[in-house]
């Protein structure tokens, strides 16, 4: 367990607290699998998003990438403590929607939004559309007709083609990356802003880029600002207009493990507010808002995973500690071999540790939670929490198995509240046709 991380956790005799709510009392009202939110840490990451990237030289915002974790509670807290929030899907959007939230405050991104979507971004009154090729422009244009009364704000995605050190499935910025419009193809890049300049209520007002996630290095910020400036220098020489927005993505890393080494959101901040003042600067370009998008880094260590353990099997070589979910309610370890570290919640906790997998009760050979863990010795009816699990899982669980979907609480000063109910049962088949 990392101390700094979990300061609102206390393991108590056969017990863990989180923010002054015990973790089996929650076990026992809602049941397991269940995710656990410290609302406090989920606030004070905001807040120091919020304190930290800040600037004089231009406007500054923080985009919540919300496909990390989206329900309609926390766009809620992202809204209330100053946020932007992004969406990728009309279902994102709604969510936004139904949350009260101010819809001109979202982001919308993906690389393959339908006619249907972005007639909706007008109608809803989404702020920024991030088009991602020009191929998208000319849809936009096309949709945009039918609103003529409405005006949308627009990026443009480029892949700044940096490496960056994270797992292949979440890197964004390769050379054969699905996303953006490779950076050296001005002549696409033109040709797309001509595209949307073509409509009078469509504005271009900026350049966004992603290079992945989970990175601890900074480097490649600083290399996709001097990028992004070099291009927005370069575009400028071209076009009547100024670059307005310069959007440095997201992708900063947490802590799963202690092989995983985040940095300071103070550092984070610093050094791409730094680069962006002496870049811009050496350029001579002003634009006059740079945004990032954090989703991992606001939600992971805020979030736990609490699973009972079902069964314990000894196989021909491992030990296994079977939980009642798996890979239906948390799907990194089987999708991208995540990690993740856990404690047992039960009264072995003095007894002496032995190496034991966690293994999830879908039918996959690869639904394993974690693989090698040194944890006490379980008995059927222990919980186990798993650590830092806030970012892409509910947001991925699924019904894999006829699993129902966990339910998801909040937990600040000793209060509970039920964010997103369980799925019942019924619940889960209500839509099947006979
Ligand atoms: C465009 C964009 N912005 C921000 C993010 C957030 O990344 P992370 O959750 O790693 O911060 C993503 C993640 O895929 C993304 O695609």
């Amino acid at each position: 367990m990392k101390e700094n991380v979990f300061g609102s956790l206390i393991m108590q005799d056969g017990d863990a607290a989180i923010s002054g709510v015990s973790v089996r009392a929650l076990a026992d009202q809602y049941g397991t699998p269940l995710y656990i939110y410290d609302e406090n840490t989920l606030t004070s990451t905001m807040d120091a998003y919020m304190d930290e990237f800040r600037s004089d030289e231009f406007e500054t915002r923080v985009v919540y990438a919300t496909k990390a974790f989206n329900c309609k509670a926390m766009l809620k807290l992202c809204d209330a403590h100053g946020l932007y929030c992004d969406a990728v899907s009309l279902g994102e959007i709604y969510t936004a929607k139904r949350a009260g939230i101010d819809l001109s405050k979202i982001y919308f991104h993906g690389n393959n939004k339908t006619a249907f979507e972005l007639n909706r971004a007008f109608e809803y009154g989404v702020g920024t559309i991030i088009v991602d090729s020009k191929e998208e422009a000319e849809k936009l244009v096309s949709v945009a007709k039918d609103h003529p009364e409405t005006s949308m704000r627009t990026l443009i995605r480029v892949n700044p083609l940096i490496e960056a050190h994270t797992h292949k499935h979440i890197q964004t910025a390769a050379p054969d990356s699905k996303f953006g419009i490779p950076i050296m193809m001005k002549e696409r890049l033109l040709e797309t802003i001509a595209i949307l300049q073509s409509a009078d209520n469509i504005h271009f007002a900026g350049l966004h880029c992603h290079i992945g996630s989970q990175l601890f290095e900074l480097e490649p910020y600083i290399k996709a600002v001097e990028e992004l400036a070099d291009l927005a220098l370069d575009l400028e020489s071209s076009l009547s207009s100024s670059i307005e927005e310069i959007d440095l993505g997201g992708g900063f890393g947490v802590w799963y493990t202690d092989a995983d080494t985040p940095n300071p959101i103070a550092l984070t901040c610093k050094t791409i507010l730094d680069a962006c003042n002496t870049v811009f600067k050496e350029k001579g370009i002003t634009p006059k808002i740079v945004t990032i998008e954090p989703g991992r880094s606001i939600v992971a260590e805020a979030g736990y995973l609490l699973y009972t353990v079902t069964m314990i099997k000894q196989s021909l070589k491992d030990k296994f500690y079977f939980v009642d979910g798996g890979m239906s309610d948390l799907i990194r370890p089987a999708l991208y071999q995540a990690e993740y570290t856990a404690d047992l919640i039960g009264d072995s906790a003095n007894e002496e540790k032995e190496l034991v997998t966690i293994g999830g009760k879908c039918c996959e050979s690869g639904d394993i939670v974690i693989r090698d863990i040194m944890l006490p010795p379980a008995k059927e009816g222990d919980l186990l929490l798993i650590y830092s699990a806030g970012a892409y899982g509910y947001a991925m669980a699924s019904n894999y198995n006829k699993q129902p979907l966990p339910g998801v609480v909040f937990v600040k000063d000793g209060q509970t509240r039920l964010v997103i109910r369980p799925q019942t049962l019924d619940e889960m088949i209500e839509r099947e046709c006979d």
